[in-house]
């Protein structure tokens, strides 16, 4: 019997380098936190928020992902939340993930940054004790806040620096460009934290070009905008700057009318580190197989398509050299 490039996209070993944990939150876990923290939602039923997962854009989107996020209030509910994804990941056959989390959307309603970085942590360790998951955390900073409250989260989070490996970007890309964030990026930079930045989901490839000569990020989350800029397709396939790219999100924020108009094979053919991802996969529709099976289905990619996605993603992530060289390993061994 001969597998489908879809069924190998699902049984291959592979990395998750854009996921928003506060979007892995399932409405049912929403529900259930909600009333062990004696909180009451705005919705009558698990039903009735699901059903209100009907987006036409980021920020129609993101409105409802804050407001999702208000449930957690203690250490063990982001230690639940970030295990649930784990388990997801692990079924996925997901073996390193590195992981988003927005420190403001807690903070700012009276959550101390140590509730959220310890739950989120014990999490990363257990993933890797009982899953075999490698995990890592990325700090974001919510881009439509300004340059000085992100300076504020860093010092707040700096006591808890050994649980996080680096800071990214996100919520509401246009009108809120890169460079607003220069300075605090710079100072992340000499701290010695990875840089990451979400650029070119909604916002023009000139936020792209922001990120990686501004920001100086290693990598960009989406990106997908970059191919209306020839010149900066080559810059970053010369200088392997990977893209974490997000099927479903583009397809259910209207990035994308339809899979089949995905860009990630002309990112692909372009030779981009492109990978897959599900940026908030309980309220995209899907995980990563999810992602990766209806990507591979909607463009007919190939083997060696799905092969060169795999690697992209341990390329991309920013495990050691070591950790590296066995992720390679374990998947040469799959396709073998
Ligand atoms: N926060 C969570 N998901 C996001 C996305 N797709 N873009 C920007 N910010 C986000
Ligand atoms: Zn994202």
């Amino acid at each position: 019997m001969t597998t489908t490039p879809a069924q190998l996209a699902a049984a291959i070993p592979k990395a998750e380098l854009h996921i928003h944990i506060e979007g892995s939150l399932e409405p049912e876990l929403i529900f259930a936190l909600a009333q062990r923290n004696g909180l009451s939602l705005p919705y009558p039923s698990v039903e009735a928020l699901r059903d209100a997962y009907a987006f036409t854009n980021l920020q129609s989107f993101l409105d409802i992902y804050y407001a999702g996020a208000s449930v957690l209030l203690h250490e063990a509910d982001f230690h639940d939340m970030a295990w649930a994804y784990f388990l997801r990941a692990k079924a996925d056959n997901v073996v390193h993930t590195e992981i988003f989390f927005d420190p403001q959307t807690h903070t700012a309603r009276g959550v101390p940054m140590a509730t959220v970085i310890q739950g989120l942590s014990s999490a990363c360790e257990r993933a890797r004790a009982e899953l075999g998951v490698s995990a890592a955390l990325i700090l974001c900073f919510l881009r439509h806040l300004s340059e000085d409250d992100a300076f504020a989260t860093l010092e707040a989070a700096l006591p808890y620096r050994q649980h996080f490996i680096g800071v990214g970007l996100d919520s509401s890309e246009v009108g809120h460009p890169p460079s607003k964030f220069s300075r605090v990026f710079a100072r992340c930079r000499e701290l010695g934290f990875h840089v990451v930045a979400h650029a070119g989901e909604e916002g023009p490839p000139a936020y792209i070009r922001e990120a990686i000569d501004d920001l100086k990020t290693e990598r960009i989350d989406h990106g997908v905008r970059s191919l209306e800029d020839p010149a900066l397709v080559a810059e970053l396939a010369r200088r392997r700057i990977p893209l974490t790219v997000c099927p479903l999100s583009n397809l259910k924020l209207c990035v994308v009318d339809d899979l089949r108009q995905h860009p990630m094979k002309r990112l692909l053919d372009a030779g981009l580190c492109a990978t897959v991802n599900s940026d908030d996969p309980a309220y995209f529709g899907g995980y990563m197989n999810a992602n990766f099976v209806q990507t591979v289905e909607a463009l007919d990619l190939s083997r060696d398509d799905v092969i060169t996605l795999a690697r992209n993603s341990f390329e991309a992530s920013f495990v050691s050299a070591t950790r590296r060289a066995e992720l390679m390993a374990l998947l040469d061994d799959a396709v073998a």
